[in-house]
């Protein structure tokens, strides 16, 4: 996609460094979202009720969204974010037609839908259909899913896709409350990202009807809907997880910590306050790890390693509750205050679990995997390693590299080393309470630093060097050293290895997922054929189940052209959707003397499985 708009406003819009005031979206002084049409200080959406039915044959929701809009003195149009919308009609709460506007067509954002508003109207109905296309939503046909006999519908929000099959104000800084009636197929099940009324739906003719309900305002990135063969299992009292008949035993068995892990959570972060905490497992084409949905996190079935050696990206997703979902990154150039504090309590949630040698782990290879993604944004000083990325006339998800989770993490670490835990984790939940339900910038966060946690204590201020983490390219030379002594010695093995120790010399008998990634990892360099086969014969690599595992031994595959692995490298692209697994593994294959043909030959049979945001970044791959 060609990532130069043609939209002088938004342009001219765009917000520099310096640091704006915080305030709320109403004000007219709020940062202005650049990926979104809305114009909340004049008339803004507070809540969006859904009644849509899902047309499988066709691949279309159709139906209405009636919003419910607060308005500014003066305001006489509210404006929306739609994209590959239908719209058919536009009405008032007495059903009286409204003019209404479909704007220009941007091939990034979508089109403005622009609704006069009449005096005294604040309920607006849209009546509207999807479209086959529409990228939020991924229709799978029986055979795509683990069962194959039904079909899959789910969608994806995250960054600015809601508006492609909801009309309205799709802009994080935009929180609304939202109700949904979702009309299905007898024999499926819907689930949303809400209080779900009608567990096990209620039958209207051939059709099912289930309705749902969430009264914590959120962002609308954060309305998620799935339905399809899907069934649920307990875990704890508030804890439960969905999957498809067949993977729910694995699921539950992956899953059997959730409850303490919550419990985790709330010790550190306070309060957990939305209510359940499940987790749905999709088919293999979700093109994310996770992605934290309120009270209903959507997770890829790659991680049912079998041995709850992935568990970590539950921790993530659960740690949105607070960090993403509970404040909100006011704009995408905000992003890592979502996924760096994010990743950083994820950190905390694993250490507490499961103990301090498992969370360093983590965290090494989370920093040895920042060092080669700032390479490979162009070093040190790529403006793509600042924090506070710049966007503009950019598709957000540009922004979703390694920096905004592992740098992000980073410098919160630095902050706890700086001020002792128990003064950073006390700031870190009046951090929450302060912001709860409310979104932030960039620089508000900074002042709230100032304000909160190093207070009139200059020294400490300048210990840090926040603007440097924040406004400057590249991993400021403050960054505290990570340490794991057992992926030391992992280290310490793999050069043996590559120096020409056998595989079998190698102590790897007790090594956990997270030691198998690093050793991989480090093996860097070039192995000759027969250390390859060295390598597959004493560990079985190119038969492991474990994605993680695969992933690393398949890259290194690719790398070295290792054959007997290619038929394992062909059913892995083809039969999951993870855009972090995808992309390097075709990047690597692009790369090499042999591996095009073979690439555009596997993309052409994948390509029809995978989710619209794993093909929109690996269409200009596989060329
Ligand atoms: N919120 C993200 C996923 C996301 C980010 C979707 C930006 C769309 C745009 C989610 O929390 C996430 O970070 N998922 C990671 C896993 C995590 C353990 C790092 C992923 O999917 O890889
Ligand atoms: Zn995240």
């Amino acid at each position: 996609m060609p990532s130069v708009l043609l939209v002088p406003f938004l342009v001219s819009a765009c917000q520099g460094t310096g640091p704006p005031p915080a305030a709320d979206v109403a004000a007219p002084s709020a940062p202005r979202d650049m990926h979104s049409f809305a114009r909340p200080h004049e008339a803004r959406v507070t809540h969006v009720a859904l009644d849509l039915a899902a047309d499988f044959e066709a691949r279309v929701l159709s139906g209405q969204a009636v919003l419910t809009i607060a308005r500014e003195p003066g305001a006489t149009e509210v404006v929306l974010d739609t994209r590959d919308l239908l719209v058919d009609s536009v009405t008032d709460a007495q059903g009286q037609s409204l003019t209404f506007e479909l704007g220009p067509e941007d091939a990034l954002l979508g089109q403005p839908l622009t609704i006069a508003l009449p005096d005294q109207v604040t309920e607006i109905t849209v009546a509207y259909r999807t479209s086959p296309g529409a990228e939020a939503l991924q229709w799978l046909a029986p055979a795509q899913t683990a069962g194959g006999a039904h079909p899959y519908l789910y969608s994806q929000g995250q960054a600015i896709l809601t508006r492609t099959w909801i009309p309205t104000q799709d802009s994080p800084g935009i929180r609304q409350t939202y109700s949904a009636r979702i009309v299905v197929p007898s024999g499926l099940r819907a689930v949303m990202s809400a209080e779900m009324l009608t567990p096990d739906g209620v039958a209207v003719g051939d059709a099912l009807v289930f309705e749902f309900r969430l009264t914590t305002p959120v962002p609308p990135y954060l309305i998620a809907l799935a339905a399809g063969d899907i069934a649920f299992r307990e875990i704890g009292p508030r804890t439960g997880v969905f999957a498809e008949p067949s993977v729910l035993d694995a699921a539950a068995r992956e899953f059997v910590d959730l409850e303490r892990m919550v419990e985790t959570a709330e010790a550190l972060l306070g309060p957990y306050r939305w209510g359940r905490y499940d987790v749905l497992v999709l088919p293999p084409s979700f093109p994310f790890g996770g992605m934290e949905n309120p009270r209903l996190t959507f997770a890829t079935p790659t991680i049912l390693a079998g041995d709850r050696s992935l568990v970590s990206l539950v921790a993530h997703e659960l740690a949105h509750s607070w960090s993403g979902n509970l404040v909100t990154n006011a704009t995408w150039r905000d992003f890592w205050l979502n996924e760096g504090v994010t990743s950083y309590v994820e950190l905390r949630i694993m250490e507490a679990l499961y103990g301090a040698e498992r969370a360093a782990m983590l965290e090494v290879l989370e920093r040895s995997a920042l060092e080669d993604e700032i390479a490979r944004l162009g070093g040190p000083d790529a403006p793509d390693t600042i924090l506070h990325v710049d966007l503009t006339g950019r598709n957000p998800d540009d922004g979703m590299t390694l920096v905004p989770y592992a740098k992000g993490a980073t410098l919160l670490r630095l902050m706890e080393q700086t001020v002792g835990r128990e003064r950073f984790d006390a700031y870190l939940r009046s951090y929450f309470d302060r912001h709860a339900f409310a979104s932030i910038t960039t620089p508000a966060f900074l002042e709230d630093v100032r304000t909160n946690l190093t207070g009139g204590d200059a020294t400490l201020a300048g210990a840090l060097k926040l603007e440097e983490w924040v406004y400057e390219p590249g991993l400021p030379d403050n960054a505290p050293a990570v340490e794991s002594p057992a992926l030391a010695a992992v280290e310490a093995g793999a050069r043996a290895f590559a120096g020409g120790s056998p595989a079998a010399s190698l102590a790897t008998a007790d090594w956990s997922t997270q030691e198998w990634q690093h050793f991989l990892a480090a093996l860097s360099g070039t192995l000759s054929p027969s250390q390859l086969a060295d390598l597959d014969r004493t560990f079985g690599l190119t038969g492991r189940g474990n994605s993680e595992v695969l992933f690393a031994w398949l890259r290194i595959a690719v790398r070295h052209h290792y054959e007997p692995a290619m038929p394992t490298l062909e059913r892995f692209l083809t039969s999951q959707g993870r855009r972090k697994f995808l992309r390097p593994l075709y990047e690597d294959l692009m790369a090499t003397d042999w591996g095009p043909d073979e690439a555009r030959r596997i993309y052409a049979r994948a390509r029809p499985l995978y989710h619209a945001v794993a093909t929109t970044t690996l269409d200009p791959i596989v060329r």
